[in-house]
């Protein structure tokens, strides 16, 4: 080897934990398209501008961690930090505000952040995101908090606490921007660095600092919500009536506000206490200007994203392994036995059936053993006596059971409810086998 290695921050999804991505996209999926959600796809990279007019010039995002280079044609492109700014630029490119109505899109893929590497952050990660364009109802704001929660739900992800706010409209911000940095002010010495320069630039995220003494004098900063103009206020009640009535529980946290500047009104984040510092695994809110902002007509929207390397972490924390897919783990030896296992193997293929063949020729006991480790249920076995007679044993492998059935049988048997009978025999013996 050369030494080569893949780039800081990025990682390798390897075999091994690619079912926990799948598992992953497609419960998301399901439960996206049942609420009539349509996917879109955006490129990786776009002009730079629309992120800094889109994610805003002050954020840590644009100011520091986006990954921008110039083009064999000098243009100048970034490769997307975020969904949201493509998603809208998209939206506004191919007028799909024409089509009438709510659009609501989902997405998925690689995003890029030049942020110091650790447990969950990294520079090259994945998210699942949603956008709803073209409602300002509150019923929207539920309705995508609803399925961000099903989906960790159904991930069986325990043990999460849905953060919600409002960052109210541009108004009731830049009154409170002035009462919070007139707060702060008399504390620069004391803030922690970060702090200290987003103190001119961008007060707001002072209050989700992390620092120790940083938050201590947040927690006595003047709250945005004593702030919201009637208006605002009456949309967050109606997400927190709405909430109640799903019985979707969230704790209200004052300090909660995201890292991106185009949010109004309901921001709110799914933190988990099993994470360490990067805790968020979706984050997202109401953004009624960023259409407007990117040159599109008047357009409230609201959206969020999960973090995929975060929710996996957390999946393999709770070791809830999704178990593998495989239907039959088909072992042989012998050149006749081979040529007849490889056919076999097609037929049931053709079938629908997942089979994986053990291509070592070596003896049946170290094929038979990596069938056991294959978590297959079902084991076809070919040997020579078989071969000779065109059979084939059918082992299923959590029961113990074996039977000799013809190669040509074998395809009109109901293997389909023999593997489910199988699965469910294993089920029932992990979970008596359980301390
Ligand atoms: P965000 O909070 O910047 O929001 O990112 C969403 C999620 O992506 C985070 O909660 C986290 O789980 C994951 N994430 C962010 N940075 C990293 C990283 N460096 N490594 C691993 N995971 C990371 C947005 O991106 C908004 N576009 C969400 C949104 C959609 N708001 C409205 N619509």
């Amino acid at each position: 080897m050369t030494g080569l290695q893949a780039p800081r921050g990025t990682r390798d999804i390897l075999p091994e934990e690619q079912m926990y991505w799948q598992t992953l996209e497609t419960q998301a999926c399901q439960i996206l398209e049942r609420a009539a959600y349509r996917q879109i796809c955006t490129p990786i990279f776009e002009q730079t501008a629309l992120f800094e007019r889109g994610i805003g010039e002050a954020t840590d995002i644009v100011g520091k961690e986006m990954y921008t280079f110039s083009d064999r044609g000098q243009r100048s492109l970034t490769l997307r930090p975020e969904g949201t700014a493509g998603v809208v630029r998209a939206y506004i490119e191919h007028g799909l505000h024409q089509q009438g109505g709510v659009q609501r899109l989902w997405y998925t893929g690689p995003m890029f952040r030049y942020e110091r590497p650790q447990s969950g952050r990294y520079r090259q990660f994945h998210q699942l995101g949603v956008e709803v364009l073209g409602s300002g109802d509150a019923r929207a704001d539920v309705e995508v908090i609803a399925l961000a929660f099903d989906i960790l739900k159904g991930l069986g992800l325990a043990d999460l606490t849905l953060m919600l706010n409002s960052v109210g409209d541009r108004s009731d911000r830049s009154d409170y921007r002035q009462a919070l940095i007139d707060y702060l002010t008399p504390y620069r010495q004391d803030l922690d660095k970060d702090s200290q320069e987003r103190l001119d630039r961008n007060p707001l995220r002072i209050l989700d600092s992390k620092d120790a003494r940083t938050q201590e004098i947040a927690q006595a900063a003047p709250k945005l919500l004593d702030f919201l103009s009637p208006d605002s206020q009456e949309h967050f009640q109606r997400v927190k009536t709405y909430l109640d009535q799903l019985g979707i529980a969230y704790t209200i946290n004052p300090c909660l506000v995201r890292g991106l500047d185009y949010y109004t009104h309901t921001a709110f984040e799914f933190q988990s206490r099993s994470l360490g510092a990067e805790a968020t695994v979706c984050g997202g809110g109401r953004y009624d200007h960023l259409v407007t902002e990117l040159g599109g007509p008047e357009t409230p929207a609201i959206g969020w994203a999960m973090g995929l390397e975060r929710l996996i972490l957390l999946l393999q924390q709770q070791s809830s392994s999704p178990t593998t897919n495989l239907d039959f783990y088909l072992v042989s030896r012998g050149e006749t036995a081979e040529q007849q296992g490889l056919i076999l193997a097609q037929h049931l293929r053709h079938r629908g059936f997942r089979v994986e063949m053990d291509l070592s020729g070596s003896a049946f006991g170290k094929q038979l053993k990596r069938a056991d480790r294959s978590g297959a249920p079902g084991c076809l076995i070919i040997g020579e006596s078989e071969a000779a007679a065109a059979t084939v044993q059918l082992k299923w492998l959590a029961q113990g059971q074996q039977t000799v059935v013809s190669q040509g049988e074998l395809l009109t048997l109901d293997l389909r409810s023999h593997l489910d009978q199988a699965r469910e025999f294993a089920t029932e013996q992990s979970t008596s086998d359980a301390p």
